[in-house]
């Protein structure tokens, strides 16, 4: 007898999105969730294709899972293997013959076929693998199960998927496909549904989320910083983000909403990759550094105390170290709170992949070093900032050992820490910061 499920998932938020959307379908099926290996009959993978270290992973995940299967069949207990997400749109049926146990490949858009093809599996004909790779992204979202069983503080929304930009080092316009938008009311459903459950902040999701244009409610075309206003209407919504943002998609119904909509939490993340020209022009990233700069700064004239994260590549075909400094001295203009940075990664099936390397690993592995200094610095800086003062926190998470211990996130995404005896989870609070960390804040007992 089949009976409990367990989802694995790698990469980025719309992956721990679709990881839920998954999870639904399994409960909504009857199955029960577990958390361990060997207790599950349905092993699901969430892959993810940005890096390829990041696509390894699912490789080494399922070495793991074939032992698993081997010593549950001496028990006579089948495993059925799924592997979901960018990889599987990416690898197809090449997954099969690196991994030949594995039963099911499904794309990250056509998941929603989940029910149906966990129904031929179990009628299965031995042997039989099924491969769906459709990019369907309306039958998708029309199809998904509505949240009935996860219910979080802070919740994730997708609103728009998929991308036209075309960078030449990113995989995202194969393996989500063209720019999707959801319509309005199909998000405000969603949103009001979150809220109901439980949900204080929701946080909006797309490749590129303020390129959306989905269709609202007269039938006219909706953008990203209007869809801001409408959604903060909904009573108990007390907090809304967006991710990820392009430079490039930036608008003044945005800008304005940064300043007029208080639930709008100033914070933002914009991605610029590289701070030389002559890189992001090689890059395909349609921007300038003095664009970026103008971008930033007029939205600090909207909401002044905003703060911004970015993400950085380096060591991409071409970059020289004149290029790199420039990458550093913008992160002085910038100062970033947050980031991600990554060595350039060549990603077969991208305009960038066959361009000549110019450089070393071990000289790579240094300026990655040198930039993710500098942007501890600031963030550190930022952090010690608060020690003293205060912050509004969301908590999401109260773990009750011997004393609850809870976390939450800051208006301007700290993660912060109290052990203060009390079940925090939902409480959105004023709370007085003891000590800083580069990544997170402890506040001070209230008892
Ligand atoms: N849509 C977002 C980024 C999505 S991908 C944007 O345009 O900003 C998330 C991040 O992964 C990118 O910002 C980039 O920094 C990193 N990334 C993507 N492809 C990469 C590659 N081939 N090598 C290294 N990093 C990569
Ligand atoms: Fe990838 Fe560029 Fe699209 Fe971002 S904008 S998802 S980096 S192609
Ligand atoms: Fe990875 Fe796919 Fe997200 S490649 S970063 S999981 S869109």
């Amino acid at each position: 007898m089949l009976e409990k499920f367990k989802v694995k998932t790698f990469g980025c938020q719309m992956n721990v999105y679709d990881s839920q959307k998954i999870s639904e379908i399994f409960f909504d099926l009857g199955y029960k969730n577990t958390f361990i290996d060997q207790e599950a009959d349905f092993y699901v993978i969430n892959t993810c294709h940005i890096r390829n270290k990041a696509k390894e992973k699912l490789y080494s995940e399922l070495g793991k899972i074939y032992k698993i299967k081997k010593n549950r069949n001496k028990k006579n207990r089948n495993t059925i293997v799924i592997v979901a997400g960018c990889v599987a749109q990416a690898e197809g049926e090449e997954i099969f013959k690196r991994a030949p146990f594995v039963d099911i490949v499904v794309g990250s858009q056509s998941y929603q076929k989940l029910p149906h093809l966990i129904k031929k599996i179990k009628n299965k004909i031995k042997n039989k693998k099924f491969v769906e790779l459709d990019f369907e992204p309306k039958s998708k979202f029309d199809h998904l199960p509505k949240n009935k069983y996860i219910h979080e503080v802070s919740s994730y929304l997708t609103i728009q998927e998929g991308c036209n930009k075309f960078c030449k080092f990113c995989v995202v316009p194969y393996t989500r496909g063209p720019e999707y938008s959801r319509s309005v009311k199909e998000i405000l459903n969603e949103a009001e549904l979150l809220v109901n459950n439980g949900t204080k902040e929701i946080i909006l999701l797309g490749q590129n989320v303020n390129a959306y244009h989905g269709q609202d409610l007269n039938n006219k075309e909706c953008n990203l910083g209007k869809l801001i206003y409408i959604l903060a209407k909904i009573k108990g919504l007390k907090r809304i983000r967006y991710m990820t943002a392009h430079p490039k998609d930036m608008h003044d119904d945005l800008y304005k909403a940064h300043k007029n909509v208080e639930k709008l939490m100033p914070f933002l993340h914009l991605p610029i990759q590289s701070g030389s020209n002559k890189i992001l022009k090689a890059m395909n990233r349609n921007y300038s550094v003095e664009e970026y700069l103008k971008i930033i700064n007029k939205v600090k004239e909207f909401r002044k105390d905003i703060v911004f994260s970015s993400d950085f590549i380096v060591g991409y075909p071409g970059e020289t170290k004149e290029d790199f400094q420039k990458t550093l001295d913008l992160i002085d203009k910038v100062k970033y709170v947050q980031s991600f940075s990554f060595i350039y990664s060549p990603r077969p099936g991208t305009t960038a992949y066959n361009l000549k390397d110019n450089l070393k690993e071990s000289e790579k592995k240094r300026r990655l070093s040198v930039l993710q200094n500098k942007l501890r610095f600031y963030q550190e800086n930022f952090n010690k900032n608060f020690v003293k003062k205060s912050l509004n926190v969301l908590f999401s998470n109260s773990i009750n050992e011997k004393n609850y211990q809870s976390l939450g996130y800051s208006q301007y995404m700290q993660l912060v820490r109290i052990n203060n005896k009390k079940d925090m989870q939902g409480k959105i609070e004023d709370i007085k910061i003891k000590k800083s960390f580069y990544k997170s804040l402890e506040a001070v007992s209230l008892n």
